[in-house]
């Protein structure tokens, strides 16, 4: 049997089994996976913490080829994308045999180094390149004719051929956060408009529980108490993106941590959910959803007093 050799800058993803598919999740995965299938870059798009990185690797799992993670920075330049002239040998020779006559000679040479999108796109892997839009938008150039005409351009630096025309299972995948978060650039309309773009928000009711429950490891009644809670903080603010389903992860691992129960939390619970929730609720809302939590945590509570 072929087994094919996969440079150290490639990862053979499985399919984990801490990911959670729930119909909402299948949904997602499935239209991604038709989007990528008919040849188009799917790109997941949405606030931060509402799963789409987790979403991309799964995807890219379920292509199953060797799968290349690259992740935006600002400081990328197109070498970065492409690959570049890295590292030099030095040679350097003193010949000075007959003493009256010294006779040096120095040379460097330095070395071509494909980058990972050059190597996946010649191996045919899938490329996940996670938060695109904090690299600057001319350093995503050349994913231009990458995307559209399946080319890349080379430098005459890297020798050889000048064009590579793409291994027919390359594939890509994008995420990226609004415009609106620091540190994050607007991509190029032209960009934008080869890939389909896939709004992510926070998950259905089913989905956020599942996976509050799988990744902090608290009882199914806990992951509810925990993400009612959060669902009523976010519907009592403006900004109804956050808290995301990382911060129902953090409270249920604090509880889990603490061996204590929603049900039965002391009051250290109430400063936990404070500590999570409250640091970006705007001033003016500060007093409402503190007594959204109160009100919620309370509530907890009394069903908890008839209960016993
Ligand atoms: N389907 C899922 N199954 C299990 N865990 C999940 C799933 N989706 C999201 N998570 C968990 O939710 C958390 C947030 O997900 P992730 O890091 O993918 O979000 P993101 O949208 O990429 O955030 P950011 O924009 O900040 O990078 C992670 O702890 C992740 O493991
Ligand atoms: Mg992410």
């Amino acid at each position: 049997m072929h087994t094919e050799t996969v440079p150290a800058t490639a990862l053979r993803l499985k399919p984990s089994s801490e990911f959670i598919e729930t119909p909402y999740i299948r949904d997602l995965t499935g239209r991604a996976l038709e989007y990528l299938r008919a040849g188009f870059p799917v790109h997941f798009s949405g606030p931060s913490g509402v799963g789409k990185t987790t979403l991309a690797l799964h995807v890219a799992a379920r292509l199953g080829r060797p799968v290349v993670l690259l992740c935006g920075d600002h400081e990328f330049n197109s070498s970065d994308l492409v690959g570049g002239l890295y590292g030099y040998h030095k040679k350097y020779m003193k010949d000075n045999f007959i003493r009256s006559v010294l006779k040096t000679d120095e040379s460097m040479t330095t070395h071509w180094v494909d980058s990972r999108l050059t190597a996946a796109f010649q191996h045919g892997f899938t490329l996940v390149y996670d938060e695109f839009t904090r690299s600057r938008p001319e350093a995503n150039n050349v994913l231009l004719s990458v995307l559209e005409e399946r080319i890349l351009p080379l430098p005459a630096a890297r020798g050889g051929e000048s064009y590579l025309k793409a291994h027919p299972d390359f594939t890509t995948l994008f995420t990226s956060n609004p415009e609106e978060y620091t540190g994050v650039y607007r991509s190029q309309d032209a960009l934008r408009d080869r890939m389909v773009t896939i709004e992510v928000g926070n998950f259905d009711d089913e989905t956020e529980i599942a996976v509050t429950q799988a990744k902090s490891g608290v009882s199914l009644e806990d992951a509810q108490c925990i993400v009612s809670l959060v669902r009523k903080v976010r519907e009592a603010k403006s900004n109804k993106l956050t808290p995301t389903v990382r911060a129902c992860i953090i409270m249920g691992k604090i509880l889990k941590l603490k061996g204590e129960t929603a049900r039965q939390a002391n009051h250290g619970f109430r400063q936990t959910c404070l500590d999570i929730l409250m640091p970006e609720v705007r001033y003016e809302e500060r007093e409402k959803v503190r007594r959204v939590i109160d009100d919620a945590l309370g509530a907890i509570l009394i069903e908890e007093a008839h209960y016993v």
